[in-house]
């Protein structure tokens, strides 16, 4: 599925600000590298299952990248999860100051938005398309999931506690990412599938990432170990234990490819993506 990664990096980088004000530097290192870009990826993918021309997906692919770039920013300040390393370099913050990272992360969310604006498709899907990224993004979904996350730090909260913040922490953008790319396909009628799909994967994600916070080291990983245990984050790798928790990932994976049998498609790329995401190292 790295199929899509130099066409998403080349997009990406045409979408930056060039200026050499302290901002559009900051906006730039952080969205520059490193990133796995899984959830562009998943736009794309699940539009040319539904059919469409990825291509004209693009800007809603970049647009939720930078979404989850900013929100790695601010997740990485001394105020959430105090990180100062992301993507394999120092944290926005420590390369360009707290103020700015805080104004490169608003000023990300932003561009997000101008970008999803752009007409590459019908202005119909376009609306659409915002609106579901507006709503995985805000208070009901990304920000709702930072903010749970925040309020069960140093508690022993329960595993439904734990589902229910990662759902919306992370769950909420990769399922926005594969909604949109059954919009931009103008295929509604697969986005039940592709959320089945989305709600397996991104439990499942979160996951894997809260594994390797314990089991990985921070050259793999770009970005600190141990981060997790220092926050007292409760997760479902400190309820359950490591393997338990991968069980569960392993059952996820399959569930998430039943899903997407629903697909007229070939949807052995999309198979091979939750396999690869389950077994991923960083
Ligand atoms: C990290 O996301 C944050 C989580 C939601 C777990 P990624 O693992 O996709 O980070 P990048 O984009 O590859 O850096
Ligand atoms: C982050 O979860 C989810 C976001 C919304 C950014 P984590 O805090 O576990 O992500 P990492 O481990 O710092 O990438
Ligand atoms: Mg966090
Ligand atoms: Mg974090
Ligand atoms: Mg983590």
């Amino acid at each position: 599925m790295n199929k899509y990664l130099d066409l998403i990096n080349s997009e990406l980088d045409k979408y930056m600000p060039d200026g050499s004000d302290v901002v559009s530097r900051a906006m730039r290192y952080s969205i520059e590298n490193g990133g796995k870009r899984i959830r562009p990826t998943l736009v794309l993918e699940f539009c040319r299952l539904c059919g469409g021309d990825e291509k004209k997906a693009l800007p809603l692919a970049c647009a939720i990248e930078m979404i989850h770039t900013y929100s790695l920013i601010h997740d990485d300040l001394p105020c959430m999860d105090n990180d100062d390393y992301r993507r394999g370099k120092p944290s926005c913050h420590i390369a360009f100051g707290y103020e700015y990272a805080l104004l490169a992360g608003d000023a990300l969310l932003t561009l997000a938005f101008k970008t999803a604006a752009e007409f590459s498709l019908d202005a119909r899907l376009t609306v659409e398309a915002i609106k579901t990224l507006a709503d995985a993004a805000g208070w009901s979904g990304m920000v709702g999931g930072q903010v749970l996350d925040l309020q069960n730090e140093g508690k022993k909260v329960s595993l439904g506690q734990v589902e229910k913040t990662d759902e919306l922490k992370t769950g909420e953008l990769i399922r926005a990412s594969c909604v949109m790319g059954c919009i931009a396909a103008d295929r509604f009628d697969m986005i039940p599938y592709a959320e089945e799909y989305a709600k397996c994967i991104g439990t499942a994600f979160q996951i894997v990432d809260d594994i390797l916070d314990v089991t990985s080291d921070a050259e793999t990983l770009g970005k600190p170990i141990g981060s997790d245990v220092e926050n007292e984050k409760c997760t479902y790798v400190s309820l359950m234990g490591i393997e338990k928790a991968k069980e569960y990932v392993s059952k996820l994976t399959e569930k998430a490819k039943k899903a997407l049998m629903n697909f007229e498609n070939d949807a052995s790329d999309l198979a091979d993506f939750a396999d690869s995401m389950a077994r991923r190292k960083s």
